[in-house]
């Protein structure tokens, strides 16, 4: 038996139909939100029918086990399929930038209490717990990084989420050593390679404005890590499953020889079509003694209203700017040493991604804006044409 959290999300809904489709599904526990078992069902087929169509998604949906609950409730859960559970993928968190609290609360106490259940579960063979490879702070510049163990809670971080998923991989390790743990860490995930944004436009809005205003807080030799979310859930299905895993750790990220150089980025969104902006980009530096205006005027320009709308999205390109601004990939080597299929390049399906999609950026950045707490102040009708 398998137990997995966060199926209703962007990734862990891809982790779910990898397991309809390999014909596992049926082995599968979801720990859902949600009042009853049948909300919960109504739920993930909700998010499945992003991927598919709707009588399939419930069809898919009706597979699984359901396990009503949210990650705190189940370290008093006494429900007999848990003893059950040989592996879980634990995908849930609260993966809100803003968020200050609840990230806590669900990424550090959430994980705690899936922990001290899984300690009771006497068949458990794997804990995969998916972290972020951005748990290394804000600090690294121009850089491959690679596995270690996350910095202290006093290490910069652009968001508090990102602090909390390291506090949570040091919360882990400390608490519960006799667990069977293995860390996954994606990098940043961005699309389908063949549904493009169906399932989730989050973050690929970001790019597009990118490429739209035409300014970029980076090195012009720099580079960024992104890999597809089709491409990443395989890879957790493999990381879950294979029995004699050299390391406990992994990056689940482009590397060397998938990461996207800006000359790539550029290049890329031009063979598609640049709908205006200035080319070349202009790199410049937030921290330096322009700060952000090259961006502010870039923003003004191609988003003139003065509305909540663009307000909110120019404070959400900004927290994105500044991951931008640290131009770094993620090393995998330890991954594709296991033997396991390397990533695409997201010049490579950014076409996909851009056909999948009649939305204006404005209309992605809604479809992202729970992740920086924008839902209240966004209504249809501040979304502009
Ligand atoms: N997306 C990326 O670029 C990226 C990059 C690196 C790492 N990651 C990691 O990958 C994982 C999945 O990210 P994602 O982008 O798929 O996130 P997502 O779309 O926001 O999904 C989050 C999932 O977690 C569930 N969840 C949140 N709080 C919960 C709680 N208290 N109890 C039970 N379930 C809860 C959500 O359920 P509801 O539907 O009920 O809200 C949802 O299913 C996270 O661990 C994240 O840190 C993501």
């Amino acid at each position: 038996m398998l137990l997995l959290t966060g199926g209703t999300g962007f990734l862990g809904g891809s982790f779910y139909l990898d397991a309809v489709r390999n014909g596992t599904a049926a082995d599968c526990l979801l720990l859902i939100r949600g009042t009853d078992e049948a909300a919960c069902r109504a739920r993930l087929a909700k998010n499945l029918s992003r991927a598919m169509d709707r009588t399939s998604a419930e069809a898919a949906a009706g597979l699984c086990g359901i396990l009503p609950g949210d990650l705190q409730s189940l370290a008093t859960s006494t429900d007999p399929r848990l003893d059950a559970v040989t592996h879980i993928a634990h995908i849930a968190a609260d993966t809100s930038f803003d968020s200050r609290d609840s990230v806590w609360q669900i990424n550090v106490d959430g994980t705690l209490a899936l922990a001290a259940r899984a300690r009771r579960m006497p068949k458990l063979q794997r804990f995969l717990h998916i972290g972020t490879a951005f748990c290394c702070g804000e600090a690294p510049h121009l850089e491959m990084v690679h596995e270690a163990t996350p910095p202290g809670p006093e290490a910069p971080h652009i968001a508090e989420y990102t602090r909390s998923k390291a506090a949570a991989e040091h919360a882990l390790k400390a608490a519960f050593p006799e667990l069977p743990l293995v860390v996954a860490r994606p990098s940043i995930v961005v699309g389908h390679t063949t549904l493009g944004v169906r399932p989730s436009a989050s973050i690929f809005w970001f790019f597009r404005l990118l490429d739209h205003t035409g300014v970029l807080p980076a090195d012009k030799d720099g580079f960024i890590d992104i890999v597809p979310v089709d491409w990443v859930s395989a890879r957790l299905h493999e990381l879950l499953r294979k029995p004699d895993l050299k390391h406990a750790l992994y990056h689940v990220s482009a590397g060397l020889g998938s990461r996207t150089t800006w000359d790539d980025f550029a290049a890329a969104f031009a063979a598609e079509g640049h709908d205006g902006g200035t080319r070349p980009y202009i790199c410049f530096d937030p921290k330096g003694p322009e700060g952000w205006r090259p961006f502010d005027a870039a923003f003004k320009a191609k988003f003139p209203k003065r509305d909540v709308l663009n307000r909110t999205m120019a404070v959400g390109a900004r927290k994105y700017h500044r991951f931008v601004n640290q131009d770094i990939a993620f090393d995998n080597a330890r991954l594709l040493a296991e033997g396991f299929a390397p990533p695409p390049a997201f010049k490579d399906y950014l076409k996909v991604c851009l056909d999948s999609q009649r939305a204006t950026i404005a209309e992605q950045f809604v479809d992202d804006a729970a992740a920086f707490e924008f839902d209240e102040a966004l209504t249809p009708s501040t979304v502009a044409a």
